[in-house]
């Protein structure tokens, strides 16, 4: 699906080399809850094998620049039920070099779209730790609210952190 400057679309086990990559930078999994360290071949299994196709409970988009069809991060609705039309939303770009030109805030908006109009969900959800502020500033460009405060979840470096919870309703979506 096609944002403004950026192109949602489905994973390819040929995406994991860059996954992998992004997974074991440390500026990029600064605020991610990471896992344990995975091989390559552990990677390249799960994109190819293990994981199951997208599906209304996982929905799992690779994040291309339209520009110059390079892949620059991933983002993710999980965690939906028919009977509550309630997601979780994740998003990590793990080229750098592609990071403030915009391209998280047209990916969330994208996605969110994707999520109101395909899926029909009634709601999208989300946490970020506050001092991640290229995150909570681009989800509140396109209309995600703080609804509260979760004291001390997140931890990293020897500290403990809090993290904002945010909801989007449908109809709430703000166009750019
Ligand atoms: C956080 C992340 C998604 C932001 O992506 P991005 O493409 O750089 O974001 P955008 O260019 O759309 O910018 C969003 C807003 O943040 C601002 N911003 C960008 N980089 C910033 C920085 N380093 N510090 C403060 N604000 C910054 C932008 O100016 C923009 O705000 P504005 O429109 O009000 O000016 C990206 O850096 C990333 O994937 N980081 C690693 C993983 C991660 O932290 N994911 C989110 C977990 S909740």
């Amino acid at each position: 699906m096609l944002g403004d400057l950026v192109r949602l679309r489905a994973m390819e086990p040929s995406d994991a080399e860059a996954l992998w990559r992004w997974n074991h930078d440390p500026q990029v999994m600064r605020w991610m809850q990471d896992n344990h360290p995975q091989s390559l071949a552990q990677v390249t299994r799960w994109l190819g094998e293990e994981r199951t196709r997208n599906e209304y409970g996982d929905v799992l988009l690779g994040v291309e620049v339209q520009a110059d069809d390079k892949l620059i991060g991933l983002v993710r609705l999980h965690g939906a039920e028919p009977e509550l039309g309630i997601a979780e939303l994740d998003i990590y770009l793990g080229e750098k070099n592609y990071w403030g030109k915009g391209y998280a805030t047209d990916a969330v908006r994208t996605v969110c779209r994707y999520g109101f109009d395909k899926m029909r969900l009634h709601k999208i959800t989300l946490t970020v730790v506050p001092e991640n502020e290229a995150a909570w500033r681009a989800y509140r460009k396109v209309g995600f609210v703080q609804e509260g405060r979760l004291r001390e979840v997140f931890r990293r470096d020897g500290r403990w952190y809090d993290q904002y919870t945010m909801g989007l309703l449908a109809g709430e979506l703000i166009d750019a």
